[in-house]
């Protein structure tokens, strides 16, 4: 069986994901708002295209993309799980809010749905080297991880500030590369650019009394890095997330590790197509999406009140025990 996935929001992003799709042999239909783009992908890839999603035809479809603007993947993602479609691949930040995260999974929970979740860092292939490392002891116990993601101003209309649009990366990658969630989290932010949303910010994530990561990402920076430098107890490992280089350090010298460079989100919707055509469980999940929202919303909080907040709180706030 060879997955058939529509793609709803065809702008900025959502382009590459019917490009891919395509070259991967399972787009199947794009819809858009916006009629020009709509129709522009659908006969350039010769699919079914359409404004509206419930005049669309969701009969022989197996998985949808939603990569429509954050704030309505929710009001989407409901839509779709009324029509019956199982495995949804949900572009990041996953929903606009933490509550509205905990509504959807509850409207979701008989309903057999799996949710992929776009965090696509985590098909850099930087990433898994090392995450490799650290599982395997090259740097000693993890003491430090820094994260480093800036860039000038979008070219694109955000509905969301810098910190759940962008820190969430580095906020996942935390979350997945030390394989536990922050006991706390301080953040300092602020917005340079008088935008409504902050598009500045520094978030620290205190795993345990020695083991922290800093976050830092904006939007003022005028040129682009995107880097993850991560000290241990006996060495340290240098990833450039854009060139996919990788450098280690420890007692036994510096190695650079070069591969051919592959495109994550290739990766990732092999992934989402696999877990389709398989009926596996998807990775990363709605559980991966919820941490990650709270430790930005906790960021949020703690940079509006200078103050450190509390993630097991934070949860117990939203009766989030249980995912
Ligand atoms: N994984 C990544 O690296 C990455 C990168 C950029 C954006 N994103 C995510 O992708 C999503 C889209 O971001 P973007 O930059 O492509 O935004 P965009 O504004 O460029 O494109 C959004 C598209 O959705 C369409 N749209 C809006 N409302 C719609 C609706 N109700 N139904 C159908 N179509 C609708 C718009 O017409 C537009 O074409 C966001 O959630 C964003 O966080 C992810």
């Amino acid at each position: 069986m060879t997955a058939r996935v529509v793609v709803i929001g065809t702008g900025g992003f959502g382009k590459n994901h019917v490009r891919v799709l395509n070259e991967l042999g399972s787009l199947a239909g794009v819809i858009d708002i916006n009629q020009e783009v709509a129709k522009k992908y659908g006969s350039f890839y010769k699919v079914d295209w359409s404004t509206n999603l419930d005049s669309f035809n969701f009969n022989d479809i197996d998985g949808v993309v939603i990569s429509t603007p954050t704030s309505t993947h929710k009001e989407i993602a409901i839509k779709l799980i009324e029509k019956g479609i199982k495995y949804l691949l949900v572009e990041k930040p996953f929903v606009a809010t933490l509550k509205e995260a905990t509504e959807l999974l509850e409207f979701s929970k008989d309903e057999n749905v799996k949710f992929f979740v776009g965090f696509i860092e985590r098909f850099n292939q930087a990433v898994e080297i090392s995450k490799n490392y650290l599982s395997e002891g090259k740097i000693g116990k993890p003491i430090i991880l820094h994260a480093l993601r800036v860039r000038s101003w979008p070219d694109r209309p955000i509905d969301l500030g810098v910190i759940k649009d962008t820190s969430i990366h580095d906020i996942d990658l935390s979350l997945y590369l030390f394989s536990s969630l922050p006991k706390t989290v301080y953040a300092r932010s602020g917005s340079i650019t008088h935008s409504i949303n902050e598009d500045h910010a520094t978030i620290i994530l205190n795993f345990s009394e020695e083991t922290r990561a800093v976050i830092d990402s904006n939007w003022l920076t005028p040129s682009k890095s995107r880097k993850l430098t991560i000290t241990g107890t006996l060495g340290l490992i240098d990833a450039d997330l854009i060139t996919q280089e990788v450098i280690l350090r420890n007692g036994e010298g510096a190695f650079l590790k070069r591969i051919d460079w592959k495109e994550p989100l290739l990766l990732e919707l092999r992934r989402f197509i696999n877990c389709i055509e398989e009926k596996t469980n998807p990775s990363p999940n709605q559980k991966d999406a919820v941490l990650a929202l709270a430790v930005a919303e906790a960021a949020l909080v703690s940079s509006k009140n200078n103050q450190v907040v509390s993630i097991p709180e934070l949860l117990a706030n939203y009766h989030i025990e249980d995912l």
